[in-house]
């Protein structure tokens, strides 16, 4: 064919023309045609996260949040609006594989946001790790395990791994001259992985963990534990419980009258998000944790304005993980100009995240694809987390077994 056609109309120009009726624009000549052609449509979020139950207050954070952020970037991902395919996780470890096959091969979102609980999210990488899409962000689940022996280019985490908090909140303990203490959680991996590695920093230090005491998960019936520590008489308790679960622990403990004589430790989930309804019950106790409210820096300043603007609710780590999610997706999504199908440039760029000004101070992206943050020592007065100074800096999770790593 000529370049002048029958009708006097340039090839070049003709072409022109039908993409402009097509509603592509000009520019979109120069990108591969996969994306001219998706690059129009929304990029599809699907959030597999709890919205009921002892984690209820997790999930809404972390989503809250993290719509927050990307409506602060104009609701767009890449010039593209985003379409949120939510699923309430209902925390079911046995409803895990359906629903993460949902959202992957029925709804074929590009990418996965979840979840909260590391039982859920041990099942999710096994299903999405050997896959290249979509690429799965954790906004929560500290599983060791999904950063170590699962870890995989596709998968990232915003968050922390269970070892991350917990084993310099050992450290603290036994910093404050405890000798001997007694371990508490809920019985699964989560609970285990934070006990196994605030047990390996006390001991480390001098320190014996004389009980370490399992609580069906998620079970909230503390009492017979309760009287079981008292009678034990240990210098301190280092427990995780969260959300709801974490109320009801730390005020039947206080109830059981050891808070001032055994006094509470643990990673900050313990009183995180919670304080309104711990009140008194939580005075005095010392956690560590990868963020606190009152950190003086402007971008935490300008988030939790922002974020109590928007819901009501004051912000807490949960909102924070929530929020990078979306400072993340916005990132690596601006360096691929919207183009989902580039998954390699997606990761890459998600590789080499930094975030200088995050509310929780600055962090960036490990080899195994986990924050390298710094963790704080947090005490509660009044009813508010207060910032007794950095308990590790810059701390990397070990990422045992992960071969990026
Ligand atoms: C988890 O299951 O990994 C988990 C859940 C709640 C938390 C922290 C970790 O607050």
């Amino acid at each position: 064919m000529n370049d002048k056609a029958a009708n006097g109309v340039s090839r070049r120009k003709f072409l022109k023309g039908t993409a402009a009726a097509a509603g592509v624009s000009a520019a979109a000549s120069i990108v591969p045609v996969r994306f001219a052609i998706a690059g129009t449509a929304k990029v599809k979020l699907g959030i597999l996260l709890p919205y009921s139950g002892t984690y209820a207050m997790l999930g809404n954070s972390i989503t809250d949040a993290l719509k927050l952020r990307i409506a602060q970037a104009g609701g767009k991902l890449g010039g593209r609006a985003v379409e949120y395919v939510r699923i309430d996780s209902e925390m079911s470890v046995p409803k895990a594989p359906q629903n993460t096959k949902k959202l992957a091969d029925k709804d074929k979102v590009d990418f996965i946001v979840g979840p909260v609980h590391s039982g859920i999210a041990q099942v999710m990488a096994k299903i999405l790790g050997p896959r290249s899409t979509p690429i799965m962000i954790v906004p929560n689940a500290g599983s060791n395990v999904v950063t170590g022996p699962l870890c995989s280019p596709n998968i990232f985490r915003t968050s922390f791994t269970n070892w991350q908090p917990a084993y310099p909140g050992g450290q603290v303990m036994a910093k404050d001259g405890h000798k001997r203490a007694i371990t508490i959680a809920w019985k699964y991996s989560a609970g285990r992985q934070m006990m196994a590695a605030g047990r390996e920093a006390f001991e480390k230090a001098g320190g014996n963990v004389i009980k370490n005491i399992e609580v069906p998960f998620p079970k909230v019936e503390f009492q017979a534990n309760l009287s079981e520590i008292a009678a034990l008489k240990p210098d301190a308790v280092f427990a995780f419980f969260s959300g709801g679960g974490a109320v009801k622990f730390v005020k039947d403990y206080d109830a059981a009258g050891i808070r001032k004589t055994i006094p509470l430790y643990g990673p900050g989930f313990l009183t995180e998000g919670v304080s309104k309804a711990q009140g008194a019950a939580a005075e005095g106790i010392r956690t560590t944790l990868h963020y606190s409210a009152d950190l003086d820096n402007a971008a935490n300043r300008a988030f939790r304005a922002a974020y109590e603007k928007a819901t009501g609710k004051a912000a807490n780590v949960f909102a924070v993980q929530g929020y990078d999610t979306g400072s993340l997706l916005i990132k690596a999504m601006a360096a691929v100009g919207g183009d989902t199908g580039a998954t390699a440039d997606l990761v890459k760029a998600m590789e080499g995240a930094e975030f200088p000004e995050s509310p929780r101070g600055h962090w960036k992206m490990s080899k195994a694809h986990n924050p390298i943050q710094d963790i704080y020592l947090r005490e509660v007065h009044g009813g508010k987390q207060q910032l007794q100074g950095v308990a590790a800096k810059a701390l990397a999770d070990p990422a045992r077994g992960c071969r990026m790593a």
